[in-house]
């Protein structure tokens, strides 16, 4: 019998460096609840969210990805030639297809990578982050651009008083490429399927096209499900990934996790148990929640404000809609 050659790649991984783009259009509570019976007090409150930022027509998934890229390449000193694949996290790109990481490959000057898009809606970040890890060191790539990137505005119906506060446009990108010493933890990752309908597109596209009036499926969601499940399922689910990476909290930096409000960010950190020295990602009060595109926002703003280094060891955690989720221990570049 013939036998297959097989290869291997790098011993560890690491990202080695994170870009970001927020788009120009900043929307306060004040502007989103002339659409909705609602309060800036009662936003703060529930969700933790003062404003947001909305995209332009000009700030288009393409192009929002392509500026997060190209300041994720710079800040690693990784030439975009060198990216193998470029895998896109995103529920916002509006075409079946093709796959939006192919232009955004070749728009970077990428040498032909391998590109394709994700579904993991609000977990995909650490989903891309966990493949393209083990694709440094399975050997199938040197080096892997991950982008979550949305126009969550697209897809809200400003009219939604369960939906329209929180829902924001984005992008974020990572270079995961080889490393000395490991820089990314074994993944926690999973489904729940059974709660299939709670974050979902209001119809399918067929639905919508038969419909006398045609009408854009807006996001719907059972905030209230989501909420319960986010802060103590999701808790559990961190936990694990520290075990997994043999980190306990206190040797924990920082705390970054998908921002789908602040109150379950908070309910997650007392579960765990988290000691006051680890920081945590709060993006979310200026940036709303933009789904795949939240953590590397998060981890940037982090940055920004001297609340995170390079070498800080972070736990990331992300969920949500399928209901879906991923949570690993990294250390940021
Ligand atoms: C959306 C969310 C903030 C709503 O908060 P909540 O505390 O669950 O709110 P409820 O739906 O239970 O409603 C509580 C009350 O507020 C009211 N309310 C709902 N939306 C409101 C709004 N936008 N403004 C003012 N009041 C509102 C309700 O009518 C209800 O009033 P009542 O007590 O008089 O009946 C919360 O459920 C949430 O954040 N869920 C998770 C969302 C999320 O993270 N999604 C992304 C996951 S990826």
């Amino acid at each position: 019998m013939t036998a297959i050659k097989s290869e291997s790649g790098a011993q560890h991984a690491r990202i080695h460096g994170i870009g970001a783009y927020r788009p120009s259009r900043v929307i306060p509570n004040s502007e989103v609840i002339e659409a909705i019976d609602s309060s800036d007090e009662w936003i703060q409150q529930r969700s933790g969210i003062k404003q947001r930022r909305w995209a332009t027509p000009e700030e288009t998934v393409l192009f929002m990805s392509v500026e997060a890229a190209k300041q994720a390449l710079e800040r690693s000193g990784v030439d975009a030639r060198q990216i193998d694949c470029v895998i896109v996290a995103t529920v916002s790109h509006m075409f079946q297809t093709p796959a939006i990481a192919t232009k955004i490959a070749y728009d970077l000057g990428t040498d032909q990578a391998a590109a394709f898009d994700i579904s993991a809606a609000c977990a995909g970040f650490c989903h891309g982050v966990s493949l393209a890890s083990d694709m440094v060191r399975s050997g199938s790539a040197g080096y892997v651009l991950v982008i979550g990137v949305e126009r969550l505005s697209d897809l809200t119906d400003v009219g939604d008083r369960g939906t329209a506060f929180i829902f924001a446009d984005g992008a974020g990108a990572a270079v995961v490429g080889p490393s000395d010493t490991p820089g990314i933890g074994p993944v926690v990752w999973g489904s729940d399927g059974e709660q299939y309908d709670l974050i979902s597109q209001r119809e399918d596209w067929r639905d919508v096209i038969a419909a006398e009036h045609p009408e854009m499926p807006h996001l719907v969601m059972q905030g209230n499900p989501v909420f319960r499940w986010a802060s103590y399922v999701m808790a559990k689910i961190g936990q694990q990934a520290l075990d997994r990476a043999g980190v306990r909290a206190e040797d924990l930096d920082c705390f970054v996790p998908h921002q789908a409000n602040m109150r379950i960010t908070d309910a997650m950190a007392r579960s765990m148990k988290l000691p006051e020295t680890v920081k945590i990602a709060r993006d979310i009060a200026e940036q709303g929640n933009t789904s795949a595109a939240s953590i590397p926002l998060a981890i940037d703003r982090m940055y920004a404000e001297g609340e995170a280094k390079s070498g800080d060891v972070a736990l990331l955690i992300a969920f949500g809609a399928g209901l879906a989720y991923a949570a690993q221990v990294v250390v940021l570049p």
